[in-house]
């Protein structure tokens, strides 16, 4: 097998203050990390920097060669065109169906166009003859075409980590149709779940009007395959993290802490698509129908940071935090608040600490094109490593709904629905608790981050175009 280039806007590390090259946590990188692809890989991406904040370039890149990692550096103001402006002020809204949030402005067009062939320029002197490059995410949807166009003897992926919504969303993008075009650059597009397929065919259809066939579509002479492929969670990373003295400090603590309280536990990056506003209104109404659990409940609130530049995010911190502040005043007493929201990340082994003591998760977002944190809470719960038995609480507008059918499905909108989840929850028994974990995680150990790499680049290296006669098509 030819060297894979696996290129993503994030790079899975990056160069800590004091130098020193250090793993990033959390969301896609993470995943991929723990995906244990096999073979040799160079890794394309940013590294957290931009150009104006690298001191000594060569110093840089070199350190990160060392790792099989290739920098893409970016000015600040292209950065701030392509990533905070195009990609998440646009892209990122529009994709969690979310329109009136999107905001639409050219130069970001123009700073998105130019950051992707940069990409492409670095992926093309990177990449070995008849290699295969994996592209990661709506970040660098312009890249597959521009890659071909440089290096046609690629085999070219690309997998989107976000839903793809339905074609009446994406045709109010004014780029839709280039947008498209780039995508259609791959030999393979991999989405979540068959909806986001099916709803990307359509769009297909609706906008460019091609029609695709069920093993895929002809674009010009070439067969451009489409599949499903739903992520897995690191489950090595975290069998390893629940083996630590860092696990096991973290549990003593957290336990002691607690004093047989109960603990409702939610993980998730600040970002409005996680619908914390609408679970804060859940507890909120929870706290209030059922006086006799606020001082027994804790609801710990893991909410990690995420791209505060935007302005979206800075005031869901804000609504969030003053929510939080108020629902502790109105129902919190002397020494126990019964909302702790932890506005920060925490490392791999402490978050296992949290998923195994957790009597219930909530993983309650508005839309989420997978959820990671589901899988990992479900399989976390592990006798042999002192976890709890536990409940997930789940949201049906999470990719993961659809293979964890043990858990509760809510809907976040519906608060009452919400608080009698909660309250089912925490009446189960435990016996009932182990076996919905039991049947779940059965599934999780077949479908692993592993598993979905090589479910997808099997794909990619078995693609290619069959002989035809494009005049029929
Ligand atoms: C989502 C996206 C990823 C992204 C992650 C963290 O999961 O699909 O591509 O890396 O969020 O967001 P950030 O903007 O910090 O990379």
């Amino acid at each position: 097998m030819s060297h894979l280039t696996l290129v993503s806007n994030r790079l899975p590390i990056r160069i800590n203050e004091e130098g020193e090259v250090e793993r990033t946590t959390g969301g896609l990188a993470s995943a991929l990390a723990g995906a244990g692809i096999p073979g040799s890989f160079t890794w394309i991406g940013w590294g957290g920097v931009n150009e104006e904040d690298i001191e000594d370039r060569e110093d840089y890149e070199k350190k990160l060669k060392a790792v099989g990692v290739k920098p893409v550096i970016l000015e600040t103001d292209e950065f701030d065109a392509y990533y905070e402006g195009y990609s998440n002020s646009t892209l990122w809204p529009m994709l969690h169906y979310m329109k009136d949030r999107a905001r639409f402005d050219p130069e970001w067009m123009e700073g998105y166009r130019g950051v992707n062939q940069k990409f492409a320029e670095v992926v093309a002197k990177e990449a070995d003859q008849d290699g295969e490059v994996w592209i990661h995410d709506y970040h660098l949807m312009l890249v597959p075409k521009m890659l071909r166009k440089l290096r046609p003897d690629l085999k070219i992926g690309f997998f989107l980590h976000t839903p793809w919504p339905s074609s009446e969303i994406i045709r109010a993008l004014p780029e839709r149709n280039e947008i498209l075009e780039g995508l259609l650059g791959c030999d393979v597009i991999g989405f979540h779940t068959y909806n986001y397929l099916r709803h990307f065919r359509s769009c297909l259809l609706r906008i460019l009007g091609i029609e695709g066939e069920s093993e895929g579509l002809w674009h010009g002479d070439r067969m451009v395959r489409m599949g499903v492929y739903p992520i897995g969670h690191n489950s090595i990373g975290f069998q390893e993290a629940m083996q630590s003295d860092t696990y096991r400090e973290a549990l003593a603590l957290h336990k002691k802490r607690l004093d047989g309280g109960k603990l409702i536990l939610s993980v998730e990056r600040l970002d409005y698509t996680k619908g914390v506003p609408e679970k804060l209104d859940a507890i909120r109404e929870f706290l209030k129908k059922n006086p006799e659990q606020r001082s027994q409940v804790n609801f710990v609130i893991i909410a990690v940071p995420s791209r505060v530049g935007v302005e979206e995010y800075n005031l869901l911190a804000e609504t969030v935090q003053r929510e939080v502040g108020a629902i502790n005043g109105d129902y919190g007493e002397v020494g126990h608040s019964p909302v702790q929201f932890l506005h920060r990340g925490f490392p791999m082994e402490e978050l296992a600490a949290f998923y195994a003591l957790a009597e219930v998760c909530m993983v309650t977002p508005i839309i989420d094109g997978m959820n990671l944190v589901a899988k990992e809470y479900i399989d976390c719960k592990r006798k042999k490593y002192d976890a709890r038995a536990g409940v997930l609480i789940l949201s049906e507008f999470a990719g993961a709904a659809q293979e964890m059918s043990h858990s509760l499905l809510i809907n976040p909108h519906d608060t009452q629905g919400v608080v009698k989840a909660m309250e089912q929850a925490l009446a189960m028994s435990e016996d009932e608790m182990w076996s919905r974990v039991r049947a779940m995680q059965d599934r999780l150990a077949r479908n692993d981050a592993g598993a979905w790499a090589r479910h997808f680049l099997g794909d990619l290296d078995a693609s290619g175009t069959p002989e035809h006669d494009p005049a029929a098509h």
